[in-house]
């Protein structure tokens, strides 16, 4: 798709979706299909939590984005933990949205982080939950129960599959193994939330949309060795067969090798700009991730790829090639975070430097006009 052609499908789909409104789509290419990719003239994201937080970053407006640091505070500091979350704020016209994506590992830094921000949690039209580990919904649980009843009515959160709800470990090479968390359904539902699966693309809040479960197309993207999913009982969401082992038997309990069949990426598509593909923790695949993205809007343009890449513990070659395809997807920026790894940092800006939008908790980038 040239150009040209983009910012007319652009232009078609952002009136056809002014009427605002939450679709689910029903096929992997449901929304290019539709003609249902949901268009915005602007979106602010601010990284409420990363694993960094640098009171020298240097802000300012860039060719296309502006970035915006928040400068030390007197008093009340931001913290920087590991984990993600952001706060996504994007305008149509009058048409304004808040969703909150990920939140961390864990409420107290969560909301110490969204008063600095001046940012108010509880205006959310819709949450979204990349996958199931702690440090991107550590937040939630406690934050759903504190805000139960001060949501907007029928709130709903959009995790990408039953996986997200399944409990996780990480083993260590020396044998041992470390809980990553199981977020627990039933009670953010008893909090009052609305919870979707999205394993298939999903508009959300009318501006959003979520990638669906993403499909292993490259072959250097592998999922983290060490990551595993403790099998839940026969015939549960989170049983051992649900997710492909036949072959092996597995008992409730023990440990299988995790495939973060459920994680999805989230993405805006900006007038004029093109797309804004959020990873969160990337355990599909950044390349995986982005080629899904634009495969499911028929949208080639890239103007953003963010997130965490996952690939601090990855060998060169791997990080080689990632920044191989950056290059063959070419994005107007590249802002990695978290998990990404000084690897693949050095690598981008040693390659790609004018792309390189480096990542601080607090950090404001506005896409579009
Ligand atoms: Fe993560």
């Amino acid at each position: 798709m040239n150009r040209r052609q983009f910012l007319k499908l652009g232009a078609v789909t952002g009136g056809a979706i002014a009427l605002g409104g939450v679709w689910r789509m029903g096929g992997r290419a449901a929304l290019a299909q539709s003609s249902a990719v949901p268009t915005v003239d602007r979106l602010v994201m601010t990284t409420v939590v990363d694993n960094f937080y640098d009171a020298f970053a240097r802000g300012g407006k860039l060719d296309t984005i502006t970035v915006q640091r928040t400068p030390l505070p007197q008093g009340r500091p931001l913290i920087a933990e590991h984990g993600l979350a952001y706060h996504l704020e994007s305008v149509r016209g009058q048409e304004r949205r808040e969703i909150l994506l990920d939140f961390g590992y864990r409420m107290p830094t969560l909301l110490n982080n969204y008063a600095v921000l001046k940012a108010e949690p509880l205006s959310a039209d819709a949450l979204i939950i990349s996958h199931g580990h702690v440090d991107h919904f550590g937040g939630l649980p406690d934050f759903a129960l504190v805000a139960q009843g001060r949501w907007k009515p029928g709130l709903t959160l959009y995790a990408g599959g039953e996986d997200t709800f399944c409990h996780r470990m990480v083993v260590n090479p020396a044998g041992g193994a470390q809980d990553y968390g199981q977020l627990n359904r039933a009670g953010l539902e008893g909090s009052g939330l609305k919870v979707v699966l999205a394993k298939q693309a999903a508009v959300v809040a009318g501006h959003a949309f979520t990638s669906g479960q993403i499909p292993r197309i490259t072959d250097f993207e592998q999922s983290p060795a060490a990551a595993r999913l403790v099998a839940g009982p026969v015939d549960s969401a989170c049983s051992a067969t649900h997710f492909g082992v036949t072959k092996v038997e597995v008992k409730p309990g023990e440990l299988v090798s995790d495939t973060f069949q459920g994680e999805h990426t989230t993405a805006y598509h900006v007038k004029d700009r093109g797309l804004v593909v959020i990873t969160s923790c990337g355990h599909a695949g950044v390349i995986n991730s982005t080629r899904q993205v634009q495969k499911t809007t028929g949208i080639s343009k890239v103007h953003a790829i963010v997130g965490g890449f996952h690939l601090a513990p990855a060998p060169d070659e791997i990080v080689a090639k990632t920044v191989a395809a950056f290059k063959d997807i070419n994005p107007d920026y590249i802002i990695p975070m978290h998990c990404t790894g000084l690897n693949t940092i050095i690598a981008v800006h040693r390659e790609m430097p004018k792309k390189l939008v480096m990542p601080s908790t607090g950090t404001r980038v506005i896409f579009g006009a």
